[in-house]
């Protein structure tokens, strides 16, 4: 956090300083929306959500060493006065920002991976300087703005995550922090409820690379019609990613080994690499390319870049997280959320994991489909029936088109799995405590919440590579 002035809050919010607030007062630590956080010298402020005011603890905040309260009444103590406290503290990250010249501000959206691909990236820079990214998945109107609060005058590189539920979201948090360079990586199902059409998402996500200068870069991914297509509505230098013969950042001979890890050649410039990834599942070919452009736009060199690939573990919980008990079973935990697109990236994995093993697809319910959510369902399983997955286990009725779809590709293609939907993760566990054997390979995926528990239990008797939860949002 750098300095700010009470004077400069109030310019960047448009709010009226007042009950105390003095302008010449200086906002030294955090900016915080819990009081509980706050130390001397912070600011607080003061959010509505659905369960509490934090309104009610600004005099608590004040008294912990808050300089002011930033809030939409007033509170008794020194408070600078806003007409909507969500938007004032967009302004103060927007202030801070712009007292940054020296930092790169690097925006990541997509569907799938963008919380992945911003671990990559933060990793990569953080080798040739200073980085702040979000710990796990702060991505909206609030987490954003709070990530950006925490930049100050040593950080080199800003990674931030943007996330859409609609129109205009992409963009308003590209007026928070403007980025120089914007990586779409894929444009598919995710929210598609909210959206209405895949070619809505398009839109949303292409509003990263409209905020880009002339001087900045769009990193795009070539083989992704959609993303693609976004070329076109940038100002900014294109650079291409992906396995099409014209991407500039590209890969060739992409293998996946026994234990699902990629490896492949990285092109760029005319150089080429070898790399092998120490990540999970063929999806993360994709997301090092996009990784390697930006690393390559902000300077690194492309020996450097494929080391430093190779060198990447998975940063986030839940996330393609892969580990074998000490009794031989496997779990893939990628239950942190799932689309179509995540869900068929992962089933893939299992595919390549398990090939001679017996495989497990303990699936749950994907939400904000909308009209779409039978049918994508039934997609996933038919597609974990078509991939050869023994048995499927659909985790709660609203996965029951799951079970629906394996079923339905048994009976037209002599599919010799089994897939049963069982009412709750309980039962789930239950069943994989009964069932399965040394050997197996186990994929627990769903949106948030939804499998938690599973894969939780499964880890129980095994060392899990990332120790930390992430905490419900
Ligand atoms: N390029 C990709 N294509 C498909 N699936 C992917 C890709 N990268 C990651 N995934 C999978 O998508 C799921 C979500 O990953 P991650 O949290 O990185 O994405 P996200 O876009 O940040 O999601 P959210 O919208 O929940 O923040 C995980 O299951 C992950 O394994
Ligand atoms: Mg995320």
């Amino acid at each position: 956090m750098i300095e700010l002035s009470l004077a400069d809050v109030a310019v960047a919010t448009g709010g009226a300083l007042v009950d105390g607030a003095e302008p010449t007062a200086t906002v030294t630590a955090g900016v915080e929306y819990d009081s509980r956080a706050i130390t001397a010298g912070g600011l607080f402020v003061a959010l509505r959500g659905d369960s509490d005011d934090g309104h009610r603890f600004a005099a608590a905040a004040v008294g912990a060493g808050a300089v002011a309260a930033v809030a939409e009444e007033r509170t008794g103590v020194p408070t600078v006065l806003v007409a909507d406290t969500l938007m004032a503290l967009g302004r103060i990250a927007r202030a801070v920002v712009d007292r940054l010249p020296d930092t790169t501000v690097i925006g990541v959206t997509g569907s799938s991976g963008k919380t992945s691909t911003k671990d990559m990236i933060a990793a990569l820079t953080a080798r040739s300087g200073n980085t702040v990214a979000p710990v796990g998945t702060l991505n909206n109107e609030l987490g954003h703005p709070y990530t950006v609060l925490q930049a100050d005058r040593d950080t080199r590189y800003l990674v931030l995550e943007c996330s859409a539920r609609g129109i205009g979201h992409v963009a308003y948090l590209c007026e928070i922090a403007p980025p120089r360079i914007g990586v779409v990586l894929n444009v598919g199902s995710a929210h598609l409820g909210e959206f209405g059409s895949v070619e809505a998402i398009a839109t949303a996500k292409g509003e990263l690379v409209e905020a880009l200068p002339a001087d900045g870069t769009a990193v795009l991914n070539a083989d992704d019609q959609r993303v693609r297509a976004m070329a076109q509505r940038t100002k900014a230098r294109v650079v291409l990613f992906g396995t099409a013969p014209d991407a500039d950042v590209r890969a060739t001979d992409v293998a996946v080994d026994g234990a699902g890890r990629p490896s492949f050649t990285l092109h760029a410039s005319g150089e080429s690499v070898p790399v092998r990834l120490g990540l999970f599942g063929a999806h993360q070919v994709s997301n090092a390319l996009a990784t390697a452009a930006v690393a390559l736009a902000c300077g690194m060199p492309l020996p450097e870049v494929g080391s430093a690939l190779g060198q990447l573990r998975p940063a986030s919980p839940r996330r393609m997280d892969v580990f074998t008990r000490s009794d031989g079973v496997t779990v893939i935990d990628d239950s942190y959320n799932a689309n179509l697109g995540s869900m068929t990236a992962a089933l893939r994995a299992l595919a390549t994991i398990g090939a001679d093993r017996r495989t497990w697809a303990v699936l749950g319910y994907m939400a904000e489909l909308g009209r779409f959510e039978q049918t994508q369902h039934e997609q996933v399983g038919r597609l974990a029936a078509e991939l050869g997955v023994d048995r499927v286990v659909a985790v709660e009725p609203e996965a029951a088109g799951i079970d629906q779809g394996a079923r339905a590709r048994a009976a037209d293609s002599g599919w010799e799995g089994q897939s049963v939907q069982v009412p709750d993760q309980q039962a789930a566990i239950a069943l994989l405590a009964d069932e399965v054997r040394p050997g197996d390979v186990v994929l627990v995926k769903g949106s948030r919440y939804r499998t938690w528990q599973v894969a939780d239990a499964l880890r129980e008797t095994a060392d899990s590579a990332l120790g930390d939860r992430e905490a419900p949002a």
